[in-house]
């Protein structure tokens, strides 16, 4: 019998305490490749500081993390071990503008990005940023933009091609898309899903909307107070919710199409 090498990511008994507070709490879950895992829980439940251990913005206190197979819970043994776990899973935040130069261009932005994680010469990298504005819909005059001569839309297009320039596993989008209007939001969901398509990179998604887990999410994973207390396909969770916490969730959002009074 051959065994199958683990692909994609795996947490296990991911913990978190910050002094007395455990803000995670042993959370356990899987996103296979090209999938999509939407994290959703109130304000505090945990989501934020989850997503920030796997990118490697905050230390564990406990559990694993391995990508295909490799252990990323560890400390990186050097620069080069710490580049390749930081091009592997990438972060988009809610707002693009507070982690965009303000001083520097778009196509200069990802000319950076592209200098420090790959071995592209100038030529190469030239070609490479027109690919990756293209793949996100930006153009010319967008690429010789500075952030703040861009829309909201523009600038978080952006950070996804600036994501996207060092060809992760996986991308984690922590409330991407809350900051934009409806039209727009529609926009970036419909890029992502097309990107995520072509790519087969893993997508964990972090929303209070349910309307976007609905658009986006192969599964959703619920967390309360740090613990995970639903876990099923988008589809199933949202239509038939298992735990009271779920459905107080769901109850507290309006639906699309839906009055309060129809239900
Ligand atoms: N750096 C920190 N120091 C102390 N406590 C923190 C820190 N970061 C988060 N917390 C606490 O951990 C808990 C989880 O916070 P987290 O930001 O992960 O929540 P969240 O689910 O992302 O919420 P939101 O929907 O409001 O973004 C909260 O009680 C928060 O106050
Ligand atoms: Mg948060």
């Amino acid at each position: 019998m051959t065994v199958a090498p683990e692909e994609g990511l795996v947490v296990e008994g991911l913990r978190k305490r910050y002094g007395d507070h455990t803000a995670v709490d042993g959370v356990s879950f899987a996103l296979a490749p090209g999938s999509s895992l939407a994290l959703v829980g109130e304000s505090g439940s945990g989501k934020t500081t989850t997503v920030r251990m796997l990118v490697g913005l905050e230390r564990p206190d406990g559990g694993t993390v391995r990508l295909d197979g490799r252990d990323r819970s560890t400390r990186p043994r050097g620069r080069a071990e710490r580049l390749a776990r930081a091009r592997e899973i990438q972060m988009v935040f809610q707002d693009p503008y507070l982690s965009l130069d303000p001083r520097v261009t778009v196509s200069g932005c990802l000319d950076e990005v592209l200098r420090l994680h790959t071995g592209l010469d100038q030529g190469a990298r030239r070609t490479r940023v027109a690919e990756l504005l293209d793949q996100v819909g930006l153009g010319a005059r967008e690429a010789s933009a500075l952030p703040r001569g861009l829309s909201g839309g523009q600038r978080q297009r952006v950070a996804i091609a600036r994501a996207l320039a060092v060809e992760p596993r996986v991308l984690v989008l922590d409330e991407a898309v809350a900051a934009l209007d409806v039209s727009i939001q529609a926009q970036i969901l419909e890029l992502l899903a097309t990107i995520r398509r072509e790519s087969g990179i893993g997508y964990l998604f972090v929303t209070h909307d349910l309307a976007v887990v609905r658009h986006i999410a192969d599964e959703v994973l619920v967390l309360k107070s740090g613990q995970v207390v639903e876990t099923g396909p988008t589809a199933r969770v949202l239509e038939a919710p298992e735990h009271p916490y779920t459905r107080l969730l769901l109850d507290s959002v309006p639906r699309r199409g839906r009055r309060p009074a129809d239900r």
